[in-house]
């Protein structure tokens, strides 16, 4: 058997697999009335951590295939980038539903009024371009460049994101720190790499 059908066979299901983990997790947790005195607020920073962290592993994954020339790895990044975008939307499910009862009135207020949700919707309404285009038909029906173009937005999403958390958590920075340090180190790669690939070109 060929490496691609490896690729396709079997490591891509135990990646799907794996990414579940934390929704499954989540999903026992609550059954079994294990999230603790304030659930609703669990969830969120659950949600919130795993999608800030599919984010950045997202953003990991072409500078991984550049450095040590496995292109390969490419093949996984869409389904990481639609796993973020999966969590995203269960930790927006959360606020909606469980936190404000679909009171749009005050959901509106809160988008309106408190930064780090206006700052957490801003990143979640870049990440639906992203997730809808991510199928074959539309890359084909956008071209490469221009969907390339619009897929740089997923760096917008990742700095409003680390953004938001800082909000969040207001005084205990390390945690947003250390996410805004990695997405700080992946973006300068991205412009060392563009540059070297001008300079050959040259
Ligand atoms: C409409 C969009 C969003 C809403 C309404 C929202 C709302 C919230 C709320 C209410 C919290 C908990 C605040 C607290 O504990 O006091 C939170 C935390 C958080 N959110 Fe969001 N969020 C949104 C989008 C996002 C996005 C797009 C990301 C990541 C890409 C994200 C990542 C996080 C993180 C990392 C936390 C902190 C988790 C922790 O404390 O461990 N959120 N968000």
């Amino acid at each position: 058997m060929s490496f691609k059908w490896y690729l396709t066979w079997l490591f891509k299901p135990l990646l799907f697999v794996v990414c579940l983990l934390p929704a499954v997790l989540l999903g026992y947790d609550a059954y079994t009335d294990a999230l603790g005195a304030n659930p609703i607020e669990e969830i969120s920073h659950i949600t919130g951590d795993w999608s800030l962290r599919f984010l950045l592993i997202t953003l990991t994954v072409s500078p991984l295939a550049i450095l040590f020339h496995a292109r390969w790895l490419n093949r996984f990044r869409r389904m990481l980038g639609l796993f973020c975008f999966f969590y995203v939307c269960l930790h927006l499910a959360n606020y909606v539903v469980l936190d404000q009862y679909f009171d749009w009135p005050e959901i509106y207020k809160d988008i309106i009024k408190r930064p780090y949700i206006s700052v957490g919707f801003a990143a979640f309404v870049l990440l639906i371009p992203l997730a809808i285009t991510s199928v074959d038909k539309l890359v084909e029906l956008m071209g490469k460049p221009r969907w390339l173009k619009l897929h740089q937005l997923v760096f917008v999403c990742a700095v409003l994101g680390v953004l938001h958390y800082l909000w969040v958590v207001k005084a205990d920075i390390l945690e947003p720190g250390i996410y805004g340090f990695i997405l700080i180190v992946l973006m300068l790669f991205r412009v060392w790499h563009r540059r070297s690939q001008a300079n050959v070109k040259v």
